[in-house]
């Protein structure tokens, strides 16, 4: 088997515009699914029940349904209905984001389980007010420990973005695509793409890794 060296060499300027945007949308879609998703972390820790199933079901619809169905739902259907011009990007965006808020709210609320009660009642018995206990005893600590989690999410977030190409949002994996459509080869732009994906995830988990011991020694 010949492998078309040039064909990767053509395409590279693209691949690594496409890579800009793969890790664009993608930390895109982390803040934005951060802040909602400790929005509906606090929601489903709500005592009064009626008030948490909405959060509930949130979190229910978007882990127990394909990202890629929801990609369809939300550029066919919802953008669809709200723009006249649906924007590729901007719907891969919103749906990474709602996704991830779902699995971030239930790393928030892990963080903030995993703590031992003592902690809060200590600071409780000291004099803070429940608004106190959070922000200086309770969301210091649970936010150390969500910071591993968090980062996974960013990874799954990266390559989940490749889903991406179905819409033909252009990151990576569209431009690998429309190689492929170009020079009817498959083996150079996908294993080109898969390379560049691999780099990216990598570097991520070492980054990952440097952070988690950083803070283990504290
Ligand atoms: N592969 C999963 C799906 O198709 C994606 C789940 C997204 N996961 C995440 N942690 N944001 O549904």
């Amino acid at each position: 088997m010949d492998f078309r060296l040039e064909i990767v060499v053509e395409y590279f300027p693209f691949f690594l515009k496409g890579a800009a945007l793969t890790v664009g949308v993608s930390l895109a879609g982390i803040f934005i699914g951060m802040v909602l998703g400790l929005f509906i972390g606090l929601g489903k820790m709500i005592k009064f029940w009626p008030l948490r199933l909405p959060f509930i079901w949130y979190i229910n619809f978007f882990r127990g349904t394909p990202l890629l169905v929801q990609l369809f739902l939300i550029h066919f259907a919802v953008m669809n209905l709200i723009l006249e011009q649906p924007n590729t990007i901007a719907s891969l965006v919103v749906t990474l984001s709602l996704n991830s808020a779902a699995y971030v709210a239930e790393i928030f609320r892990a963080g903030i389980k995993s703590l031992d009660k003592g902690q809060a009642e200590a600071a409780h018995s000291l004099g803070m007010n429940k608004f106190q206990v959070m922000r200086y005893v309770v969301l210091p600590q649970a936010f150390k420990r969500m910071i591993p989690p968090l980062g996974n999410e960013f990874i799954v977030l990266l390559k989940d973005s490749s889903l991406g190409a179905i819409i033909a949002a252009p990151e990576l994996l569209y431009w690998g695509r429309a190689a492929v459509g170009q020079h009817y080869r498959v083996w150079e732009p996908y294993l080109t793409v898969a390379f560049i994906y691999l780099i990216l995830t990598l570097s991520l988990t070492y980054l990952l890794n440097y952070i988690e011991r950083r803070l283990d020694t504290e």
